[in-house]
């Protein structure tokens, strides 16, 4: 009995002991990481950070935490299972610059991985002076971050990339226009309502009292308008047209003109919160502001016919950012309520449409015409600090990127309205090319040799692939410019292909490409291009291929859109 007895309490006291050292060693093994049950004991215990931490199918357990030194340089917390080890993603995604998420298809998880996030438009066929530019048919330059308004004075945008206060930057406003040509031909047609015309479509206005309002011929356009005369404040009432519930578009588009201080107000809804935005377009050459739920555009002249063309979410947007930085009111949630006119004036066409694409394209046309140089140029009027070894741009430099992109929207212009003035523009844009870069040019010569076509006209010359290459585009455009009027542009046209052609594969690492040739020219490591501008290589050499016959261009980009998926060069 004694001897059982004994035999009992060395059996409980193995045990607990057993028991104490399981905790012990649990305790060792544990890494950093969240709590989670542990499934082999029961027990809650700390284990690595991994998800999906449970007993596997085969009935092994799950791989165990374990340190990896990376290059002697770094630690990370890693699996193991047997001689595999496994990392953590996180850590490979910052490491070698990958992406990746988990994503579910019907109900079915996978990780999905990519070497880059970028994406590349195969053109649809030979590459048209007359058609839709690149695959700018899905650019939308005015809802970018670093433009702070479109003008209603002349419709276009205004960057505030390199100076917050806000400039227009040639480059920018090309992009818009071409943006908005690509959308013109690329999209169908859009909803379009008549609201007022003077004569065929009339609306129910509420005229304020003491205010009048009629319909009336003018001969000088030969046309029935609405003419206005009320009080110019804006706190007055004016003469309101009450819009339909039902209407669910926002560019409005009319023709305008005052013979005093005057003003276009529209009231947009939000329809969740039952408050109203109050946007004005007031006579002023302020580029925007914003009071409170009231934001103003200038209409510059207001004293002239003019049409003005107005995307209203945008306007609010920009309105709202000026306050609420990031705050975007969802279209589904706004209405247009009311247009009211205040002043002595003049209105037509008041339309509402789901856009007007054309009218945004010549906007940006009529810029160009308008702010056009004596040397044919745009000048860029801020300061641009490129990098360590280069010297600064001072304000009133001309880019080739910038002439090319206009000339290819002037071409554009020129070809669907037939103005002869567009065309003449276009032409004249081709005469900083002939300058050097120190003598306020674009041009650039490489090695003694080769001429090049500057986005920056720096000293050093900088030789940046995309703004070259858009530049090469421009001046293929105005190469196919009636009779031989393109024959200057036809020239540095072929020039400048012979130069890419020599130099192109300067530009390539193995892996990716160059954005410039700065290390060569100023000294230190290379410039790699971001997959942003990669895959504009790629594109552009895409584009280039449709209108060239050296197969340079196709088996690049091919090569070049291999290493978007990690292929790399061969090595030796
Ligand atoms: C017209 O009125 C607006 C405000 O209603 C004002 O900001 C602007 O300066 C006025 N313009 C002229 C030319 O008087
Ligand atoms: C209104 O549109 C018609 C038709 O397009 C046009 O003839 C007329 O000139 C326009 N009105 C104004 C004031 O521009």
């Amino acid at each position: 009995m004694i001897f059982k007895m004994r035999f009992y309490w060395k059996f409980v006291f193995a045990t607990i002991s057993v028991f104490i050292i399981c905790l012990f060693l649990l305790s060792l093994v544990g890494c950093k990481g969240p709590l989670k049950e542990d499934l082999v004991c029961g027990k809650a215990v700390q284990v690595a950070p991994l998800k999906e931490n449970r007993m596997r199918k085969d009935g092994r357990h799950s791989p165990e935490g374990f340190d990896c030194v990376i290059n002697g340089e770094y630690q990370v917390s890693c699996l193991r299972d047997g001689s595999e080890v496994y990392f953590p993603f996180s850590f490979l995604k910052n490491y070698f610059e990958v992406y990746g998420k988990i994503v579910s298809e019907d109900g079915e998880e996978r990780f999905e991985w990519f070497h880059s996030y970028s994406k590349i438009y195969h053109p649809k066929g030979k590459y048209d002076p007359k058609g839709v530019f690149m695959y700018f048919d899905n650019y939308n330059v005015e809802v970018r971050e670093r433009v702070k308004c479109i003008t209603a004075s002349e419709g276009v945008p205004v960057s505030t990339q390199w100076e917050p206060r806000g400039y227009f930057y040639p480059i920018q406003i090309a992009q818009f226009g071409l943006a908005h040509y690509s959308k013109y031909i690329a999209e169908a047609e859009p909803n379009r309502l008549v609201l007022e015309d003077g004569d065929r479509t009339k609306a129910l206005w509420f005229v304020a009292d003491g205010a009048s309002f009629t319909r009336k011929f003018l001969t000088d356009i030969n046309n029935f308008v609405i003419e206005f005369n009320t009080q110019e404040s804006l706190n007055s009432k004016g003469i309101e047209l009450k819009l339909s519930e039902s209407l669910t578009d926002f560019i409005l588009n009319l023709n305008l003109k005052f013979e005093s201080n005057g003003s276009v107000e529209v009231i947009v809804e939000d329809k969740e919160k039952k408050s109203n935005f109050h946007l004005f377009y007031v006579c002023s050459d302020l580029w925007i502001t914003s009071k409170g739920n009231k934001i103003f555009h200038g209409l510059g002249d207001c004293n002239s016919w003019r049409r003005l063309t107005r995307d209203l979410l945008v306007d609010l947007q920009k309105g709202q950012s000026l306050s609420e930085k990031g705050k975007r009111i969802l279209r589904s949630r706004a209405r247009v309520t009311a247009v009211i006119f205040r002043g002595v004036g003049y209105a037509d066409n008041i339309t509402l449409s789901s856009s007007e694409h054309l009218a945004h394209f010549y906007d940006a046309a009529d810029w160009f015409v308008k702010h056009q140089d004596d040397e044919g140029g745009w000048p860029i009027d801020v300061k641009r600090h490129l990098g360590a070894g280069v010297e600064d741009l001072d304000a009133g430099w001309y880019s080739a990127m910038g002439q090319g992109q206009a000339m290819s929207l002037l071409m554009r212009a020129y070809y669907s309205s037939r103005n002869e003035y567009y065309l003449s523009a276009a032409l004249d844009a081709v005469k900083p090319f002939q300058a050097l870069s120190e003598d306020h040019g674009v041009k650039a010569v490489f090695m003694d040799k080769y001429i090049w076509f500057e986005e920056y006209p720096t000293q050093p010359s900088s030789f940046v692939l995309n703004g070259f290459i858009y530049s090469l585009i421009g001046l293929y455009d105005v190469a196919h410019a009636p009779d031989s009027m393109g024959s200057e542009a036809r020239d540095l046209y072929i020039q400048g292909i012979r130069s890419l052609k020599a130099m192109l594969l300067l530009y390539d690492t193995g892996s990716g490409t160059l954005y410039d040739l700065r290390h060569i020219t100023a000294g230190g490591a290379p410039n790699v291009a971001r997959w942003d501008y990669h895959s504009t290589h790629v594109n552009q050499l895409l584009l280039l291929s449709t209108i060239e016959s050296d197969p340079v261009f196709a088996t690049t980009a091919k090569r070049w859109q291999s290493y978007m998926n990690g292929k790399r060069a061969p090595h030796n």
